[in-house]
């Protein structure tokens, strides 16, 4: 375990209890000899028994020498410290030079190594750091294995994970570091290198995200004289839309007649309030971005004649009201491209009042784009953006047509956003 600190030691700990043998290193003295005398070198619940326990059966020591601590290692876990720079930036001094110290002991051994990297670490890192400091030798696999745990609940955190992740290329080495985890009652998540570097960061924003939300929430309800708790405890009964995986894939930008009207709404209401909801303000800014992204995405086509599908906000509906398809249109249309259009449930005839007023405000002669058919569209075009999520049939149609698809939606099994370039 390279590292002692809240990570490294509650792993080291958690491992040693669950009938590994473990080294820990740190280069500072003081964590070494606390654990070496079978104390925890900080507070944490449950910590002090776990590591006086690991010590006394043997199965736990501690040394400031990598050496001592590697020569008998099949994986050493990095757990350094990954604090921010001034601006912001990740610093990896203490990563660097501990890959750097591995390095160097590497040519002595004489058996493989597997570095698990468990530090907080942007992704590319693992490869561009710890792995290109190995020099290319055969004997070392790296790995990406990001810690979830909690402070002040980290060693029940550990035994009841919420999520494992292992990451890499080989597929030996990322066994074997699942295989630490084995008693624990967790599914491993596989995933690829960067994948895993980047889940550590994408859990991380979520759950800011969320504190973040709750609390302008609870602002809100307090200036109006409403339980903020009460409203959020309600919010977190539904299972099916709020608290679930609904509208956590990424995809294309949100639109419709009333997530961006009652955002509008609840933003406006606020700053009469004098109520600053940055996260709030901020999301119909997001969502234009997003929507921007899949625009020039649109807009760099190498092909003359863009053929469209889906015209509404979303599937299974013909209401156009803020549908960001229809944004896209304009603005292709307004640079000049070709397009024709073809939505399952979209007929010029068929849509009327607010829905009709809307399309023709926007795109007055949407008419002579609409096509009847899906067969005519893909008949006519060069390419085609998928702006709408397809049923099966429609599916297999687009597929079949040969036709270059973009996907906007993340609709055709592959991630949306491989479709739009950075
Ligand atoms: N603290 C948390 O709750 C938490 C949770 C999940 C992930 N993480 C991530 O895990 C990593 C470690 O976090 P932490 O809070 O345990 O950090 P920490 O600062 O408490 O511990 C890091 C330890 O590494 C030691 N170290 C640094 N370079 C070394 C070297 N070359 N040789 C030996 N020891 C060395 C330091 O002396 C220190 O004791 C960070 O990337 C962090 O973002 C932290």
């Amino acid at each position: 375990m390279l590292g002692l600190g809240y990570v490294g030691c509650v792993t080291a700990a958690c491992l040693a209890h669950a009938g590994h043998r473990v080294a820990g290193v740190d280069r500072d003295a003081f964590k070494v000899e606390s654990v070496l005398a079978g104390r925890a070198p900080f507070f944490e619940p449950g910590l002090a028994e776990l590591v006086r326990d690991a010590v006394a059966a043997g199965r736990l020591t501690a040394t400031v020498s990598l050496a001592d601590a590697l020569s008998d290692a099949d994986v050493a876990l990095v757990c350094v410290g990954t604090p921010s720079e001034k601006n912001g930036n990740l610093g990896l001094e203490q990563l660097r030079r501990v890959s750097c110290e591995i390095a160097e002991l590497v040519p002595g051994r004489a058996k493989p190594l597997v570095v698990a990297v468990r530090s907080t670490v942007y992704p590319g890192t693992c490869e561009e750091v710890v792995l290109a400091a190995m020099g290319g030798s055969p004997l070392v696999r790296v790995v990406s294995n990001p810690e979830f745990l909690r402070e002040g609940a980290a060693v029940k955190d550990f035994m009841e994970p919420s999520l494992l992740v292992v990451g890499g290329s080989d597929a030996a080495a990322v066994r074997q570091v699942a295989s630490l985890y084995a008693g624990l009652p967790v599914e491993p998540s596989i995933v690829a290198l960067r994948t895993a570097e980047l889940i550590k960061y994408a859990c991380n924003a979520f759950h800011a995200v969320k504190i973040a939300f709750a609390n302008e929430m609870g602002a809100l309800a307090g200036h109006l004289g409403i339980d903020g708790a009460e409203v959020m405890d309600t919010l977190c009964r539904d299972n099916a839309l709020n608290i679930s995986r609904a509208y956590l894939k990424p995809g294309f930008a949100f639109g419709g007649s009333c997530l961006p009207k009652d955002l509008r709404a609840l933003v406006y209401r606020a700053s009469r309030l004098d109520l600053k909801l940055p996260l709030l303000e901020n999301v119909l800014a997001a969502n234009a971005a997003h929507l921007e992204r899949a625009i020039q995405a649109a807009l760099d086509l190498p092909g003359e004649r863009i053929g469209v599908f889906g015209l509404a906000f979303k599937e299974n509906t013909d209401d156009l009201r803020e549908s960001p398809v229809v944004l896209l249109l304009e603005t292709l249309i307004g640079k000049g491209r070709k397009v024709r259009v073809y939505d399952p449930h979209i007929r010029l005839g068929g849509i009327y009042g607010s829905n009709e007023r809307y399309i023709m405000n926007a795109i007055p002669h949407i008419g002579n784009l609409l096509d009847q058919t899906l067969e005519a569209m893909l008949g006519w075009a060069d390419q085609v953006l998928v702006a709408q999520k397809p049923s099966a049939d429609v599916l297999a149609l687009l597929e079949a047509s040969g036709k270059p698809l973009i996907d906007l939606v993340g609709a055709l099994g592959r991630p949306a956003q491989a479709a739009i370039p950075a």
